[in-house]
């Protein structure tokens, strides 16, 4: 009996820290060095164990919503009421529910609800469960212009706090996040703080997410499946994309078609991540999204000394199905700093291709990778290590401004900003890239 206590703590031991140090040793890079982290913050669970906590919400197919929230007490019903007058719910709507096990670790019962139909750019009241308080939220418009939100790498440490605060001074309508989300690294419980975290913007506004390397969470013999918590905590609308997989999936959202595209899940030409890209770009019409954006994880496009050529077998396999399909913004996370390049394809300027943005600095426990490789490239035209976000608004078919803003401790200030123009109107680019002649490179006129 003492025997098996023992080899159990044992167990227990190497669950709790040594796997955890490994995993962190894994994604350290000694090319470079961070400053300091500030401090994780734990958000306790303070609630009943009826009542929902880390709620959040994300599109869930044409005019719905999928709400998703936890609760300890297995036996609350996977049910939301929602209505436009606060306290008056008119509707409700049954899902689905899961749970998982990691190691030692057993989550709580984790509940989706889609509901809808529901009105655009309207403001709902909800609640999960019949239990706890009330939640609030408002859905994108149907028509430009719109504002996204976009903010890689988060964590839950103070820099987290402050991004986020940042973020929720603006009234934009769906925050992108290019993946690393909780950086729970196998430590279970740290999925759970972070959802408690997020909740207060997550519940009210629409949050989109693809995976990044931390949210991998599996090992060789032991711990094979990947994702686990990721995908059972963060569904994404893939079934309503036509994705078989939570880790690739698309959506409209007033007139933008935006691709999540899974950066640790196979992506070559037999796959079917590319087999999926591909169909869901014929589909996709320009005349009723004019704009087309694309995440990934890992940067196709980056001079930052942290994480070099790790997307580069990704793009080697994708990069010209995104060029023919003439994607205009490709977001990435993964490298903690920000790099806006030119329109580029295959590594030249090419007027008729994407701008590649990296924001990986939501101001995760890691810090900033720091430093970026001499000389400066040309088609990088503005490179800093600081955490921050990004603001898209996408005001009509043709013209969108983009923005950086840099945490300055308690304040957020424009550190980088950009006029976009949609190449759905350019008649040069679609015979440029129709006549499958990459090697013409053009001025770029941003
Ligand atoms: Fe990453």
């Amino acid at each position: 009996m003492e025997g098996k206590r023992w080899s159990q703590n044992v167990s227990l031991f190497l669950v709790i820290f040594f796997i955890p140090l490994l995993f962190h040793e894994l994604q350290a890079s000694p090319e470079y060095s961070r400053p300091p982290p500030r401090r994780i913050i734990y958000t306790p669970h303070d609630r009943p164990d009826s009542h929902p906590q880390q709620v959040h919400i994300s599109l869930g197919g044409k005019d719905h919503m999928r709400v998703s929230w936890l609760t300890i007490d297995k036996s609350v019903p996977s049910i939301v009421e929602y209505g436009k007058i606060s306290g008056k719910y008119e509707s409700s709507a049954t899902g689905e529910h899961t749970s998982y096990r990691y190691f030692f670790y057993s989550s709580g019962k984790i509940h989706h609800v889609k509901i809808g139909p529901l009105e655009s750019d309207t403001t709902y009241y909800y609640r999960c469960g019949g239990f706890g308080d009330e939640f609030t939220f408002k859905t994108p418009p149907s028509t430009f212009p719109i504002e996204f939100s976009v903010a890689g790498d988060l964590g839950q440490t103070e820099w987290t706090a402050a991004t986020l605060a940042h973020v929720n001074k603006t009234d934009y309508d769906v925050l992108l996040l290019p993946g690393d989300l909780s950086y729970a690294d196998s430590q279970q419980p740290l999925w759970d703080t972070f959802g408690r975290f997020v909740e207060p913007y997550a519940s009210h506004r629409p949050w989109m997410v693809t995976q990044g390397n931390h949210e991998i969470e599996s090992f060789p013999i032991i711990h094979t499946q990947a994702f686990k918590a990721y995908n059972a905590r963060w569904p994404m609308p893939f079934h309503e994309s036509g994705s078989t997989s939570n880790l690739y999936y698309s959506f409209d959202v007033a007139g933008v078609h935006i691709i999540m595209l899974g950066s640790y899940t196979d992506f070559n030409s037999h796959s079917a991540q590319f087999k999926w890209l591909e169909a869901d770009l014929a589909m996709v019409d320009r005349g009723r999204t004019p704009w087309l954006v694309v995440l990934v994880h890992a940067p196709w496009y980056s001079t930052n000394t942290a994480h070099q050529g790790e997307g580069d077998s990704m793009r080697n396999a994708l990069e010209e199905l995104l060029y023919k399909a003439r994607v205009d913004i490709v977001f990435a996370g993964h490298v903690h700093a920000y790099e806006r390049f030119t329109r580029v394809f295959d590594n030249k300027a090419n007027s008729c291709g994407p701008v590649y943005v990296t924001i990986g600095d939501g101001g995760n426990r890691e810090g900033l990778a720091l430093m970026f490789k001499k000389p400066p490239s040309p088609l990088s035209l503005f490179r800093e290590a600081s955490f921050g976000h990004g603001r898209l608004r996408v005001l009509n078919r043709t013209h969108a401004h983009w923005s950086w803003h840099r945490n300055d401790d308690s304040d957020s200030t424009v550190a980088d900003d950009v006029w976009l123009e949609s190449l759905s109107k350019s008649k040069l680019c679609e015979e440029t890239v129709k006549a499958q002649i990459p090697s013409v490179s053009l001025n770029d006129e941003l």
